[in-house]
């Protein structure tokens, strides 16, 4: 019992301790306004008016059947699910995908990317339908053509049902190439419904704004600290701002630009210099024909980009939510976990980022519980997938209600 007693004294005074190193931070005004833009969560629907099946219910049905469609590929052994799984935040915990090859990138996440202005890490699509056609036609994903694409849309009763109420009684679709742009908006459709569920952190982001301390309390003061760090001296937010926690740029975060081959030949990843090439002639992008809002806003940045130097080796801003789900991490995958990516920008090597580009980042040489700190916060934006994944079955389960 005595022994119990002093256990016992000892544990208080150290948790005492500890309590006394883990006080709140103080947010400053700087902060408080970078918090509350986090937000609000889950953000308001915008349907793209550059995509006609955007927001349309019976699109999004047809869409939730093609994603988890292997026929759309060439071997009939691939889907998009394949590399974007609902349990993996729709991602798929490899290094680098494998499709019918080897592929040279990690795959994102899908949730929330309805959010985003341009897609894949070098930004070579400008809208998510876009971004549905290049797996679908490029030899080492799926290696499917526009011809088995409409072959199957037409042939497959269940499909050829599905699009005839996505396309909503319309002609939408005549030759194959708009058959294969159908699937393409109606994959986005379906895509744009991807949303990460509210976290911890949306909880605390309410508290501080409806100045609920009792609420903000609950939030742990170590993921707090974080916060401070990710709004302050870190500069993580930057870069990493809005409530998608990316402001959909394209940045040089100094890691190396080689990919290794399984013949161990190197090559070099231009990033985005390369994807504004492949942005500007791919005759799906937004000043192609099949835009349905030539006229909209989201046009100018696609007219207006140049492919400059500094964009070599620049890759997109990725979003930070549901982050616990898509592991490994960067462009590369080559970042195992989330304590790795924290460390790489404590330990910036400064010699390899570019002198004409990212003066925002320094090494930022954290110790042992600001790198916790970090991790914390970063932890606080993910929350259990089960409803999101358990939508996307609904979805398909509704599917082959209505077309049997
Ligand atoms: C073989 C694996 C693989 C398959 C199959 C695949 N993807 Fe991907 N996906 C990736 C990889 C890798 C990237 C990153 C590509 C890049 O940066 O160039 C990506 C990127 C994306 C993006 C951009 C996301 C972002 O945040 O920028 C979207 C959207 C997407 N895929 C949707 C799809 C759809 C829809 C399908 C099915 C038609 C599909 N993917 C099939 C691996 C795959
Ligand atoms: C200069 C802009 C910039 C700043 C500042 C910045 N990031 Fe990033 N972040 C990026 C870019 C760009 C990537 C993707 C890099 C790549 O894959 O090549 C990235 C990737 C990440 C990833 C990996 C996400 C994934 O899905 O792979 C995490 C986590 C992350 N950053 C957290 C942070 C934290 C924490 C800080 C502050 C310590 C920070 N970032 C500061 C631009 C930035």
């Amino acid at each position: 019992m005595m022994l119990f007693r002093v256990w016992l004294a000892l544990l208080l005074t150290v948790t005492a301790c500890r309590a006394q190193a883990v006080e709140p931070p103080v947010f400053d005004a700087t902060q408080l306004r970078l918090i509350r833009s986090f937000g609000p969560w889950p953000p308001a629907f915008h349907p793209d008016t550059g995509n006609p099946l955007s927001g349309r219910p019976s699109a999004v049905l047809l869409g939730a059947a093609l994603f988890g469609e292997p026929r759309l590929s060439k071997d009939g052994g691939i889907a998009c699910q394949s590399c974007h799984q609902p349990q993996q935040g729709w991602s798929d915990g490899q290094a680098r995908s494998r499709g019918l090859e080897r592929l040279d990138r990690n795959a994102p996440g899908l949730l929330d990317s309805r959010l985003q202005r341009w897609f894949g890490w070098d930004g070579a699509s400008d809208s998510l339908w876009a971004a549905a056609i290049r797996p679908i036609l490029d030899p080492r994903e799926m290696g499917g053509s526009v011809v088995a694409t409409a072959t199957l849309l037409r042939g497959d009763p269940v499909l050829a049902c599905l699009a005839g109420h996505a396309a909503d009684g319309a002609q939408l679709a005549q030759n194959d190439e708009e058959l294969l742009v159908l699937a393409a908006r109606a994959l986005a459709a379906f895509q744009e419904t991807l949303v990460s569920p509210r976290t911890a952190f949306d909880d605390f982001r309410d508290a501080v704004l409806a100045g609920d301390r009792d609420a903000m309390a609950r939030y742990p003061a170590s993921a707090q600290r974080g916060l401070a760090l990710f709004t302050g001296r870190g500069q993580c937010a930057t870069c990493h701002s809005g409530p998608a926690f990316s402001n959909g740029e394209f940045h040089d975060t100094g890691l190396p630009f080689f990919i290794t081959d399984a013949d161990g030949v190197r090559r070099v990843d231009p990033g985005r210099h390369r994807g504004i090439a492949r942005l500007k002639e791919n005759p799906f992008n937004r000043l192609g024909r099949y835009n349905a809002d030539p006229g909209s806003a989201a046009v100018i940045p696609v007219r207006h980009v140049v492919q400059q130097h500094r964009n070599w080796g620049e890759f997109k801003v990725p979003t930070l939510r549901s982050l616990l789900f898509t592991a490994p991490y960067m462009h590369d995958g080559s970042k195992p976990d989330l304590e790795s990516v924290v460390r790489h920008y404590s330990e910036l090597d400064e010699d390899r980022l570019h002198s004409d580009g990212e003066a925002i980042l320094r090494p930022l040489r954290l110790d042992r519980q600001e790198i916790d700190d970090l991790l914390a916060f970063l932890g606080s934006l993910s929350a259990s997938l089960d409803a999101p994944a358990a939508d996307y079955a609904a979805r398909r389960a509704d599917a082959r209600r209505l077309c049997p």
